[in-house]
């Protein structure tokens, strides 16, 4: 083992001089202070406090010097380092916190701002106005029933009292699934579902029945192959036409607006007895146009009265058809277009708008959910 070097000069060690080692310092402390980023404080921390260092590297001849030289130099070192450390720390927080606020400003949320939707679609007007519907009957006690739209003929029209013969079952109204011999109809109205609910359900019955239907109607501004009805049907002891009228007269007001008034017009449909067609009270001249030539009504061509659908009291014929006591049980039931209800309600003028599924139609009424 050699001894220590009694000869060396540690003056000749010169990185380990006072004076070097303050200007390696001070230039640290110069490069450190002029670093404006973070990644500029990484070069300079690496070139001024690394592996390869000039401090480093003078550090690494300290064990060169004489035992008495090297606690002064290792002292001095130490400072050295310790200062350039100090420096580093705290220009990398000074430089953090100036990163911060400038990601806070640059980055700021104007939660004023309007909001920038993204399309979802919208559901169908007529989707909407059907569960609108179905809420003002659930409201008054009744139950949505539902039926297929590929229906049995005798649903459709024999146990309705429509008999074989009547013009509505030719081809030229109905859709046939295959031929008229095969029995199976595209359901030309809701009234099927009538039939349905009074041979599954027990008496009282209380039903509404939303659904699409179908006819061989050319498409234009007033008909369309598939459109939609709803149906009422109530079966119950001691029924009366005063029923069937308050029932649609609160139907017409939630519809329509508070005091609008129907009017029943006696008609004929072979599934009701007495039956009538259901006038709706202008809503917008309320009748008033009337009396006023001077101020005629688009609405209802100043006739005071719109056509919304039919009615009656439930034929004793259907009732039997389906097993029902008809001595004892009386039903009333009415029926009425969705689209026609859509057009008065909104201003609609056109029905080809509600079948082609245009997103700008739909939007007109909101994105209901
Ligand atoms: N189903 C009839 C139609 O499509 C409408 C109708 C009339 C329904 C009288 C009824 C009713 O329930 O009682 O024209």
């Amino acid at each position: 083992m050699s001894g220590p070097n009694t000869s060396f000069d540690p003056k000749q060690v010169s990185a380990l001089s006072a004076e070097s080692v303050d200007f390696v310092v001070s230039e640290a402390l110069l490069a450190i202070r002029a670093a404006s980023d973070l990644v500029t404080l990484k070069e300079v921390r690496l070139a001024h406090a690394g592996d390869r260092s000039p401090l480093s590297l003078a550090n690494r001849e300290i064990g060169a010097l004489p035992p008495a030289a090297k606690a002064e130099a290792g002292k001095r070192m130490g400072i050295a380092r310790g200062q350039i450390k100090e420096a580093l720390d705290l220009r990398e927080s000074e430089l953090q916190d100036a990163r911060d606020s400038a990601v806070l400003t640059q980055e700021t949320v104007d939660v004023t701002l309007p909001v920038d939707r993204t399309a979802l679609g919208g559901r169908h007007p007529l989707t909407t106005l059907m569960e609108r519907i179905c809420d003002v009957f659930i409201a008054m006690g009744y139950d949505v029933a539902e039926g297929p739209e590929v229906e049995a003929d005798w649903v459709n029209f024999d146990a309705l009292n429509v008999p074989p013969d009547h013009p509505a079952r030719t081809m030229q109204d109905t859709f046939y699934v295959e031929s008229p011999e095969s029995g199976v109809v595209l359901r030309t109205q809701t009234s099927p579902i009538q039939i349905r609910a009074m041979l599954d359900r027990e008496v009282p019955i209380y039903v509404v029945a939303p659904g699409r239907v179908f006819r061989t109607d050319e498409l234009d501004a007033t008909h369309t192959p598939v459109f939609h009805q709803v149906e009422g049907l109530a079966v119950d002891v001691g029924l009366t036409m005063a029923d069937l009228k308050g029932t649609l007269d609160h139907f017409a007001q939630s519809m329509f607006g508070e005091g609008i008034r129907t009017r029943l017009r006696p008609s004929y449909f072979p599934f009701t007895e007495p039956s009538a067609e259901i006038d709706l009270q202008c809503f917008v001249c309320r009748g008033e146009s009337i009396n006023h030539p001077e101020k005629p009504c688009r609405t209802c061509g100043s006739e005071g009265w719109i056509e919304w659908g039919g009615c009656g009291m439930v034929n004793p014929r259907v009732l039997r058809a389906v097993g029902i006591d008809s001595e004892r049980y009386r039903g009333f039931a009415f029926g009425m277009g969705i689209e026609r209800t859509l057009m008065f309600r909104n201003g609609v003028t056109d029905m080809r708008d509600m079948v082609e599924g245009d997103i700008r139609f739909t939007r007109a009424f909101g994105l209901e959910s």
